[in-house]
């Protein structure tokens, strides 16, 4: 049955249901020239994984049972790291190529009329190229076409040689040419291919099996089906993008750098076309998978990693670091904070140089300062922790006050123990709490006092020693040591 068109369902309706539409993603290769012990596509940039860029692009297409991830090198790893995205998996066990690669669809193929192909290795791809070449390849009803691009530097990529009728260049491709097996003449053209496809899936696998690996790899090359179909008088049409930067692969380090730059840029340009305020953009290192409300400020040499969002009328002051931590609106994050795992709700205030570890929860309108660490940690609403503590596997309660260097004790060197404070309760400066302990609502802790019992609620607890007061003490010592020194 066709999903109804509503933003919950952005897979379109139409190439789903009417023809059937499936994705193939190459993404078993080596990666040699990365020189590298991690599979190519799991190789990350703007905080994801190669093959996770394409998947996600090609999840705006059609639904994710319909994308089907060829596998070899490394193959269980890059399994463990997509299969939380839905795809479904093919695996290439020796990997004789990308004309390989596909033979190896055949069967999960057959359910479908249409096949676009991507590569794992080309991860800047948009949504809507992607779907520029379905509409195009549908309505000229071709047997294959071709993504092509005009990159400054087209060199090591397979080029296209077009058909010339009349002496005028068509869009019908009589052939793809690697680079290593261009002629002088071939050298020259500037049009190449992006690694991206879209086959009839009948016309591919009639003819996928003539492909040779008479090529200097010894490989059977995908890129060699486009002569065998045009042969055949099939439509072998090419789709020139304007967006050059769009199909670039990565094969070495510095294009990996250099796609990473890219995305970023993109990414810090869609947020302030969005409302986001962001000084110093090319400072900052935002992740693919960051969102950020409008009107929030981020300030110069912010890192904001993985899934992390953050709200709107925020401010993320310069050398933060947020991965994976859910920020809500109007918080404010001061110089040098660290976080990660956590979430901090509106209002609140945290830092400078505060530190929240997995499972920190910061509540609405609390405040963590300077030096200050929390790890599983929860702080009620307007709770504050200043300065110069730790709370680790603690619950502090609404508008308590924790003072400078307070410590829970939460390990006993074999388990861990849980603090719990209650909601206005007052821990005095330099006090150690010995886990597990409770503080009760309202109650006092004496300034530097080692709690190791429950306190109740609304009492005093204090273990601080009896001070000591000497008047004149210090003259009749100086007296003495004076003295001593002069008899030597
Ligand atoms: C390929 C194209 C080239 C094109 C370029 C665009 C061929 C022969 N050449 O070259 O025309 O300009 O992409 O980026 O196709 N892979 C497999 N199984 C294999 C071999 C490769 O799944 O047996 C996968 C790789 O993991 C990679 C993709 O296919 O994701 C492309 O392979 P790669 O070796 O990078 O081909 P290129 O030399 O870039
Ligand atoms: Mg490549």
């Amino acid at each position: 049955m066709p999903l109804p068109c509503s933003p919950l369902n952005p897979y379109n309706t139409r190439a789903m249901s009417n023809p059937r539409f499936a994705i193939a993603i190459l993404a078993a290769g080596k990666g040699t020239r990365l020189k590298s012990k991690l599979p190519k596509v799991l190789h990350r940039i703007a905080g994801r994984p190669l093959l996770s860029h394409v998947v996600h692009a090609a999840s705006t297409i059609v639904a994710p049972s319909d994308i089907f991830c060829i596998i070899g090198h490394e193959a269980d790893r890059v399994r463990a790291e997509i299969a939380p995205l839905g795809t479904e998996f093919i695996e290439q066990r020796e990997q004789n190529g990308t004309g390989h690669a596909l033979m190896q669809c055949r069967e999960a193929l057959a359910a479908y009329d249409h096949v676009l192909v991507l590569s794992g290795d080309v991860p800047l791809m948009r949504p809507e190229t992607i779907a520029s070449v379905r509409d195009f390849h549908t309505a000229r009803g071709a047997a294959m076409t071709i993504l092509t691009a005009e990159p400054p530097d087209p060199f090591g990529y397979g080029r296209i040689v077009r058909r010339t009728v009349h002496g005028v260049s068509s869009d019908q491709v009589e052939a793809i040419v690697e680079q290593k097996q261009l002629t002088p003449e071939q050298e020259d053209i500037g049009e190449i291919n992006s690694g991206i496809y879209a086959f009839d899936v009948r016309e591919l696998f009639a003819r996928i099996d003539q492909l040779s690996t008479d090529n200097p790899h010894g490989e059977f090359y995908l890129t060699q089906i486009a002569g065998i179909l045009q042969r055949d008088g099939k439509h072998v049409l090419a789709l020139r993008t304007p967006n050059a930067s769009e199909v670039l692969g990565v094969n070495t380090r510095r294009e990996l750098a250099h796609l990473d730059s890219i995305l970023r840029e993109r990414k810090t340009r869609e947020l302030m076309d969005n409302g986001v305020t962001i000084f110093k953009p090319e400072t900052v290192l935002i992740d693919a998978g960051v969102s950020i409300g409008a009107d929030t400020v981020i300030e110069p040499f912010v890192q904001l990693l993985g899934e992390t969002s953050i709200g709107e009328d925020c401010l993320i002051r310069s050398y933060s670091v947020l991965t994976n931590t859910q920020v809500a609106d109007g918080v404010r994050v001061n110089q040098g904070t660290i976080a990660e795992e956590s979430c901090v709700e509106r209002g609140a205030i945290i830092g400078p140089y505060a530190r929240l570890r997995q499972g920190s929860e910061i509540g609405p309108e609390a405040h963590v300062g300077n030096f200050v660490e929390t790890k599983k940690t929860k702080l009620a609403r307007g709770a504050k922790a200043n300065h110069l503590t730790y709370l680790g596997d603690a619950e502090i309660g609404e508008r308590a006050n924790i003072g400078a260097g307070t410590i829970t004790c939460n390990y006993d060197g074999v388990n861990k123990h849980k603090t719990i404070i209650g909601a206005r309760a007052f821990i005095g400066s330099d006090t150690t709490l010995v886990a597990p302990v409770r503080v009760g609502d309202g109650a006092y802790v004496g300034a530097a006092s080692c709690i190791t019992k429950d306190i109740p609620d609304d009492s005093l607890g204090l273990t601080r020693p009896q001070l000591v007061i000497r008047e004149g003490w210090a003259l009749e010592k100086r007296a003495k040591l004076e003295a001593a020194k002069e008899k030597k």
